[in-house]
């Protein structure tokens, strides 16, 4: 029976990954997986996540089920984290999932359940699991053009002229911020632009926000997504707390579903129909942990201070790389580095330049050109610099 399966497609990060992992050299660097690290090269637990799961530790006094959409607590502290007050309560339906890319189909199997005919607009580039889960939910999707490679920012010509196309009860998927891979965000205007087009051409936005806090702040990476919620009668939400919370391998993550009151109940309902069955009970661990920082002033505070300590260093490296590259290259050509925002840029380059960074120079990036800036350090900056300009 098996021996008929397709060969299963490689994903293109989780490859780069692999290699890494079995290449024996000493000096090589990982700038594939979207994980971040300090500067010692490691991705540690975050003080007040420690301190939060030994809260658990000492006072949790059940594993039992939570709910087939998880503890409301949690949903409540990630709407406040990432809406603010946008958006009422009472429009608000959701459930933990089993971190972001769970959120995102979640969120695409409801789609698919109320509306199979519409159809999800996809930026080009993304990250790269976007197409899959669409596939994977049955919703047809189509792509539109996002990035100019040319200027380092939004190609805002070509993402209009091709969004022309949607129709009414189609979906918008956009990045709340830190845009993967591109690291080129929406400005306040652009949000705004999303939000008359959405209105006017009945589609409703659906927003992946993986790295909020990773950009600018946590408030400044949400403004854009809250003004648009504000607007909205409906619109999807999906946040993670693998990056910001260092939950990776936890599997947090949240799908928030803004509904006019009327309907809350049924797309509450629907969201736990569509859970059981898949999961049942979504993981409850990182989201108690999440929960746990988030409503405690205290614990919350340690956890802004670690998480603008990463922002920094990882806006500090984007700086440093683009400095590195305009003297190795004397010219600046990648002065756009310092500029974007999150853990990604893209560099540009043919398969088998990227092929040739790995071997010959032990750099390791994803195919298409996209870098992790977490995972530079100041030390292996010049020699990455180097290889980059000799290779590029
Ligand atoms: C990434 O983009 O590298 C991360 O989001 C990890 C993943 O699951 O692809």
């Amino acid at each position: 029976m098996f021996q008929s399966l397709p060969a299963p497609a490689a994903d293109p990060i989780l490859h780069v990954m692999t290699m890494y992992r079995e290449d024996p050299r000493a000096e090589k660097v990982d700038l594939g997986l979207g994980v971040y690290k300090d500067p010692q090269g490691a991705t540690p637990v975050m003080r007040a996540v420690k301190a939060a799961e030994q809260r658990l530790v000492d006072e949790q006094d059940t594993k039992s089920y939570t709910t087939l959409s998880g503890d409301p607590a949690f949903r409540a502290a990630v709407a406040g984290l990432v809406l603010g007050d946008a958006v009422p309560a009472t429009r608000l339906a959701g459930s933990t999932t089993t971190g972001g890319t769970a959120g995102v189909k979640l969120g695409m199997d409801l789609i698919h359940a109320a509306s199979p005919g519409s159809t999800i607009w996809i930026s080009t580039p993304t990250w790269p699991n976007h197409y899959a889960l669409a596939k994977a939910a049955g919703t047809a999707f189509k792509t539109y053009r996002y990035y100019d490679a040319e200027t380092g920012s939004i190609d805002r010509a070509g993402m209009w002229a091709d969004l022309e196309a949607a129709q009414p009860g189609d979906v918008l998927l956009l990045h709340g911020c830190c845009h993967n891979p591109t690291g080129a965000d929406l400005s306040a205007e652009d949000w705004a632009a999303v939000a008359a087009f959405c209105k006017a051409k009945g589609v409703m936005p659906f927003i992946d926000i993986a790295y909020q806090g990773f950009g600018d702040g946590l408030d400044e990476d949400a403004a854009g997504l809250r003004a648009l919620a504000a607007q909205m009668a409906r619109m999807i939400v999906v946040s993670s707390a693998s990056k910001n919370f260092g939950l990776y391998r936890d599997r947090a993550g949240c799908c928030l579903v803004i509904c006019p009151e009327g309907e809350r109940a049924l797309v509450q309902g629907t969201l736990e129909v569509l859970n059981r069955q898949s999961i049942s009970f979504p993981p409850d661990h990182g989201a108690r942990v999440v929960t746990e920082i988030l409503s405690d002033p205290a614990l919350r505070a340690q956890w802004d201070d670690e998480l603008t300590e990463m922002r920094d260093r990882m806006n500090r490296l984007r700086r440093l790389l683009a400095t590195a590259l305009r003297d190795a290259c004397g010219s600046d050509r990648f002065g756009f580095l310092a500029d974007q925002r999150g853990m990604f840029s893209i560099l540009g380059g043919s398969e088998a330049q990227i092929t040739r960074l790995r071997e010959e120079f032990g750099v390791y990036i994803v195919g298409g050109g996209r870098l992790n800036m977490a995972g530079l350090t100041e030390h292996s900056i010049p020699r990455v610099a180097k290889a980059i300009a000799t290779v590029l």
